[in-house]
């Protein structure tokens, strides 16, 4: 399983949609899934919110929870449904989270984490993974996250994601969470650094390539959330610059397949804002920016959005991409 970038789970942005419309400008990064909470993931619609398209692979479902026998079960059912890998949430602060007893309150239970995972593990082939933080509310310390990562390991999970901001489980909302406190990336460092044979994921505040780049000469990979949401064509640029792809699609390329991907889906009862408000980013720092947006805005944001006006959205990016390719 190649992990050198991943896209981060997002809850209310990486679903199916987001994630095949991903998949259409990048071959190689690792997706994830939004998170689920294993009763949901049991006893919910389980194809409505589990199923995927074969494209989107390599895929991984992240779940939420910290019942052995709960979590068991739904990493079995990932397996089945054709999941590539299961991760389990260790770091979302949310009040709601932390109620049933997950995310990164499970960070003061190290115990419980080890056989959550370990029981995971024994039930499916595929890989468990973890996604954790570097630590929460007035703990941000190297050995308690050491010793948290030596009972990951210990139960059988050699990779393991770190978001380099500590989880404030009250102070803070979950959002204010993802910019304060600072991030400290020395802390994962450290981790990796200790702990060679681990395979650690970076993740936290990552924008750039050349920052991908340095987080690369000491971590094994890099995750990346916000940055790919808001201007998802950034996996282009991710594509040359770290897989050396050579032929990468144009915007005009992914509308093309996104909306042939959106017909499909249409004919199935998909709503069209479901697909498309997926891809306001598409066209971030171009000149055709707002115009892509006005366009989605005005006609395919709306709960009952026609696809027969997306049709039109296709002159859109061929006046965009004109003007671009002018002033390139
Ligand atoms: C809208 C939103 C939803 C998120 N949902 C999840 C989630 O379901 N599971 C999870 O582990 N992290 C979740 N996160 C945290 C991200 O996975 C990631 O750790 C965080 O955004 C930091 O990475 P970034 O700075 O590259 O965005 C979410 C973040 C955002 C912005």
């Amino acid at each position: 399983m190649k992990r050198t970038i991943s896209v981060a789970p997002m809850m209310d942005c990486t679903d199916r949609h987001d994630r095949f419309f991903l998949r259409l400008i990048s071959k190689n990064v690792m997706l994830y899934s939004e998170m689920v909470a294993t009763k949901a993931a049991i006893y919910g619609d389980r194809k409505k919110i589990l199923s995927f398209s074969p494209e989107e692979k390599p895929l991984a479902l992240q779940v939420g929870g910290s019942n052995k026998k709960e979590l068991s079960e739904v990493a079995k059912i990932a397996e089945d449904m054709g999941y590539d890998e299961v991760n389990i949430n260790l770091g979302c602060p949310s009040k709601k989270v932390q109620k049933n007893k997950f995310g990164a309150c499970l960070m003061k239970e190290p115990n419980l984490v080890s056989e959550c995972i370990n029981e995971m593990i024994n039930v499916c082939k595929i890989p468990v993974t973890a996604k954790t933080r570097i630590g929460f509310d007035d703990t941000e310390d190297y050995d308690y996250l050491n010793n948290f990562i030596h009972k990951i390991k210990d139960a059988g999970c050699t990779t393991i994601i770190i978001h380099a901001r500590k989880a404030m489980l009250s102070g803070l909302s979950p959002k204010e969470n993802l910019n304060i406190p600072k991030l400290n990336y020395g802390m994962v460092y450290k981790i990796k650094k200790e702990n060679p044979n681990l395979e650690i994921i970076i993740n936290g505040g990552i924008s750039k390539i050349e920052e991908i780049k340095n987080h690369l000469k000491i971590c094994n990979g890099v995750m990346i959330g916000r940055a790919i949401y808001q201007n998802p064509y950034f996996l282009v640029d991710v594509e040359k610059e770290i897989f050396k792809t050579q032929n990468c699609p144009t915007r005009e390329d992914i509308a093309k397949e996104l909306l042939k991907y959106l017909e499909k889906e249409v004919s199935i009862g998909t709503k069209v804002n479901h697909i498309m408000r997926h891809t306001v980013g598409l066209y971030h720092g171009q000149v055709g920016s707002k115009n892509w947006k006005r366009y989605l805005s005005d006609n395919m944001m709306a709960k009952d959005s026609d696809f027969q006006k997306a049709k039109h959205i296709m002159t859109i990016v061929q006046n965009n991409e004109k003007f671009n390719e002018k002033n390139a």
